[in-house]
């Protein structure tokens, strides 16, 4: 099938957390288009239910296939966990009919549970392992199962930490209300003595300093955006489909609501200028 290599890679989340992906694209590939959807109307998700999330991650997916990406990162656990197949089954695009034969065309998906599994085992020595996420992630129990795939002894804690996606998208990666929370949070983790703690959310490397303090030096955060890119760039290799241009690549970042809160934010975590934030409706 022809793909045309300058098609953009498209990245979604429900909010900013998926800037943390984007933001290791663009070290990892530097030539890539991205278009980027963060669903800021209707953030947080991980406390919504299978069916909800179900919904929402298929309008994305459609937008962002109507974009014509090349690729579809989802750069949101939550969505990953509980919607995997729906957002597989309509990235397989049909792009014409012979003898009432539909031809699809199959953009490809990555997500970022299976990242985080595998450097999760790599790094642990001990294979006890802590997993933080939002509550829609850890009730899946997608994390302890790709853990366990990989590694049937390791030992898998989970936490929910359902207040962290708010606190992130309001800015507060260092402030007292938020380590006070994240104290009580990981106080059943810290007890287990895990030496590798996975963050199972791509809102949290945001509050990378301040989790790395409450845990301690000795415990290895994962945080699977390096992982993810990685991925990417060998797919992009294998199917011989990175742009060939070597001008600037575009980056596109749509919103569903206060675009202007998600453009200072992410500037700000990104240490760069996002230019402009479009406001769709899905
Ligand atoms: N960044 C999303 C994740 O990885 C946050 C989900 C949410 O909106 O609660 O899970």
């Amino acid at each position: 099938m022809d793909i045309k290599t300058n098609r953009a890679i498209g990245v979604f989340d429900s909010g900013i957390g998926g800037l943390t992906v984007v933001r290791a694209l663009m070290e990892r590939l530097p030539f890539e288009n991205i278009i980027y959807f963060g669903d800021t109307a209707r953030v947080p998700y991980g406390v919504k239910s299978v069916d909800t999330i179900n919904r929402y991650a298929a309008q994305i997916t459609e937008f962002l296939i109507k974009k014509d990406v090349k690729m579809l990162i989802v750069a949101c656990n939550t969505m990953a966990a509980v919607a995997h197949q729906t957002i597989v089954d309509l990235a397989n695009v049909p792009v014409a009919a012979v003898a009432y034969q539909k031809i699809v065309e199959e953009v490809p998906v990555l997500e970022v549970i299976e990242a985080s599994a595998r450097m999760a085992i790599q790094h642990s020595k001990t294979k006890s392992i802590g997993v933080i996420g939002t509550p829609a992630t850890i009730n899946s129990n997608a994390y302890a199962r790709a853990i366990h795939l990989l590694d049937k002894e390791a030992k898998v804690f989970s936490q929910a930490c359902p207040l962290f996606v708010p606190l992130v998208e309001e800015g507060w990666f260092d402030h007292p209300a938020t380590r006070l929370i994240a104290q009580e949070y990981l106080k059943q983790v810290i007890a287990e003595q895990v030496d590798t703690l996975v963050l199972g959310c791509t809102h949290y490397p945001l509050l990378k300093p301040l989790l790395q303090d409450i845990m301690g030096k000795s415990v290895q955060l994962i945080d699977s955006a390096e992982a993810m890119a990685d991925i990417a760039a060998d797919l992009i290799d294998q199917q011989n489909i990175g742009n060939k241009n070597s001008t600037p690549p575009a980056y596109t970042f749509y919103v569903s609501d206060v675009p202007y809160r998600f453009q200072t934010i992410g500037e700000r975590f990104l240490g760069r200028t996002l230019g402009r934030v479009e406001l769709i409706s899905l």
